[in-house]
């Protein structure tokens, strides 16, 4: 039989998918490894990024400690922001530059991971800042060449970062997200060390997990490469080339393990199989989007994570307000499945069961419902904000939210239908609560 991809392949449509992943290493203790690594990638001296959070833990300790048996030099950089901003991208690409480095090591979440990437891009390939930018906020320049060698270290299970050529940041003027997506920002390699997460507080664990979920459920239910015009040229072909073969293997592993995993390593820091898996999950969701693209759950997040008035969530930094990634996506995630469902219903349906939900008996026409109420039912055992009131919105804000989700082209055309302004606002408003 032949794969359903090869079956539609449409008029002027792509006939081919990449196949790109980081070079990843994988398993406890494995952070060790980093210095002998960065020899062999020929650094001789390297910025460490890092944030002010994680600098005095035994995960930059082990790294610093690695790199120094290695005899590699060390400008340690901890001024990395929780959810970067054009400024803090443009503060780290200064301290690379006056560092003078041939090398680049992130220690922390998608915020360090990215602002790292960023930094690369900026000290080799000097630039106005929207040149590499997203259209149609920036300019959307391809990036030169290749960038400096980088090692990422996540330390969270969650953003995938360390397998994406994609940097999110917050652009201050239009108080929305936007990022810069290239392969070239792909990490070199990565160190995926699963003992990192087993400090992280419990909120912290289920924000980044229901990240991990959704990249697998939008790279599954993004619009299949076969739809997507062919390029111009062959390397021309984005990132986000939409769901094929390749994503979908992760992204059907990662579902099975976020259902399995999420509930308990969110109640007991110290289930350590379900922690460590959970990480696995998000390597391979990350390699999933990394090659798929995400959709309409992400578009959206960022203008509810841009917009953010005074929700403070626990186990974040302190006085800040802020919805932390995770959140800023799940939050959208039932009510946009609930709509993209009428286009591929079969694959929503898989969504479902992937996460632990009985749908033998569930009609095509009752996807929807039910991968949004398997999500539903995930987040209320988390301790999950209820929809966008739960992070302090409500109706009078459905047309802000639009207006900063609409420009996110990249991701709203990878989705399955066509989003416009009056089915955002349909996601929307079915997003504000959920029980
Ligand atoms: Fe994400």
């Amino acid at each position: 039989m032949l794969c359903q991809h090869y079956e539609h392949i449409h008029e002027g449509a792509d006939s081919a998918f990449s196949v790109d992943a980081s070079n990843i290493t994988f398993g406890a203790g494995c952070l060790a490894e980093v210095g002998d690594i960065a020899r062999s990638l020929g650094m001789a001296r390297v910025a460490v990024f890092t944030d002010a959070g994680l600098v005095a833990t035994e995960h930059v300790a082990t790294v610093l400690r690695s790199l120094k048996v290695a005899g590699v030099d060390v400008a340690l950089y901890d001024d990395v922001r929780v959810e970067p901003t054009d400024e803090s991208f443009k503060a780290g690409t200064k301290f690379a530059a006056d560092a003078n480095v041939d090398g680049f090591i992130s220690v922390g979440g998608g915020s360090v991971i990215d602002t790292a990437k960023a930094a690369n891009l900026y000290s080799t390939y000097p630039a106005e800042f929207l040149d590499y930018v997203n259209a149609p906020i920036g300019n959307a320049v391809p990036v030169p060449g290749a960038l400096k060698p980088h090692i990422a270290c996540p330390t969270t299970s969650g953003t995938g970062s360390e397998c994406t050529g994609i940097a999110v940041f917050d652009l201050l003027e239009i108080q929305a997200k936007t990022g810069i997506a290239s392969k070239m920002l792909r990490p070199t390699r990565a160190l995926v060390d699963p003992d990192a997460t087993l400090t992280l507080p419990a909120n912290v664990v289920a924000a980044s997990a229901f990240d991990v979920l959704s990249h697998a459920l939008e790279s599954y239910t993004a619009r299949p490469y076969t739809q997507r015009p062919a390029p111009t040229t062959p390397s021309a072909r984005p990132s986000s080339q939409g769901a094929n073969p390749w994503s979908d293997l992760g992204c059907t592993e990662a579902l099975r393990l976020a259902g399995l995993y999420i509930e308990r390593a969110v109640a007991d820091a110290n289930d350590v199989e379900a922690r460590h898996q959970l990480m696995w999950a998000s390597t391979l969701a990350g390699i999933a989007f990394g090659n798929a693209g995400c959709h309409v759950p992400h578009g959206m997040s960022y203008s509810v994570a841009g917009l953010v008035r005074d929700f403070q969530p626990d186990g974040y930094p302190l006085g800040e307000s802020m919805v932390p990634h995770g959140m800023s996506v799940i939050v959208n995630a039932p009510s946009v499945f609930r709509m993209t469902a009428t286009d591929q219903p079969g694959r929503h349906l898989e969504g479902a069961r992937f996460l632990g939900a009985d749908v033998s008996d569930a009609a095509p026409s009752e996807a929807g419902d039910a991968l949004s109420e398997r999500i539903i039912e995930l987040m209320k055992a988390t301790g999950m904000p209820n929809g966008l009131n739960g992070v302090g919105y409500g109706s009078d804000d459905v047309t802000a939210l639009v207006n900063g989700a609409i420009n996110q082209r990249r991701l709203l055309d990878n989705a399955p239908l066509e989003i416009d302004e009056q089915v955002l606002t349909t996601m929307y408003e079915g997003a504000l609560s959920y029980w």
